[in-house]
């Protein structure tokens, strides 16, 4: 059990995604947690999670501030769950993460029941898909979302000003690296107006938004539309 955490660990594509992002998404990864804390918008569930880096520290881990104190059990509703399409990253992320749940399922079939959540967080799992895909995860993260219920999406939006531009340009140099489907969907989905184009057309209405220039990266918080 111990060696086989230790090899999901090792998992290659998770660590050398975290070297080359870690760093660079922290402060991006505060914020979307913060929206989550400032609400209590749990259970929270991001999908398309990835490493699950947005979920490390969570679970009962934040309360190992505190180690060797018995603290009560969680709070159901205290829930923050990963999910993602790739086995592998669901693997190193939970190695990553032991007390976080990260389940291995497809964001346009989510196993859950409707209007379980009250927050569903996307990063970056918007762009590379195709539009179908893109519009059947939007649709199961409708009816997964309690009422009053937030989205909690980041992605590329196109450049708002003479800084966003550079960092379109850099966020356009690492796309390239990507290449293929995940580089094509990625230029039509910022050549159609980008995340927030994408929200409003799917049934979303901006709560609350936070852009970053290096990167030209939206970071909205949104609620479907009734
Ligand atoms: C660009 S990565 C983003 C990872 C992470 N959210 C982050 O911010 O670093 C996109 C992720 O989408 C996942 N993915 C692709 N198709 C999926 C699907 N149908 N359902 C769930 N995850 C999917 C990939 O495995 C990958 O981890």
């Amino acid at each position: 059990m111990r060696s086989h955490r230790r090899n999901s660990l090792w998992y290659l594509p998770g660590r050398l995604y975290d070297l080359a992002f870690g760093r660079m998404f922290r402060g991006l990864r505060k914020r979307v947690a913060a929206e989550v804390e400032r609400g209590g918008l749990y259970p929270w569930l991001d999908i398309c999670c990835g490493t699950g880096s947005q979920m490390r520290g969570r679970g009962a881990q934040t309360r190992g501030h505190v180690p060797k104190v018995r603290v009560p059990d969680p709070v159901p509703n205290n829930l923050a769950l990963g999910l993602d399409l790739s086995f592998g990253f669901i693997r190193y992320a939970a190695a990553r993460a032991p007390r976080v749940p990260f389940v291995c399922g497809d964001a346009a079939r989510l196993p859950f029941k409707d209007r379980s959540m009250r927050s569903v967080s996307i990063s970056f799992g918007l762009h590379d898909k195709s539009p179908e895909l893109r519009r059947g995860m939007m649709t199961e993260v409708r009816r997964t979302l309690a009422p009053g219920g937030r989205l909690i999406a980041v992605d590329f939006e196109p450049p708002w000003d003479a800084r966003s531009r550079i960092g379109a340009l850099f966020a356009h140099a690492i796309e390239r690296l990507a290449g293929g489907e995940h580089y094509r969907n990625g230029r039509e989905f910022v050549r159609h107006g980008g995340l927030s184009a994408f929200l409003r057309e799917s049934g979303f209405v901006e709560v609350s938004r936070h852009g970053i220039a290096t990167g030209a990266i939206g970071v909205v918080v949104a609620r479907p539309t009734v």
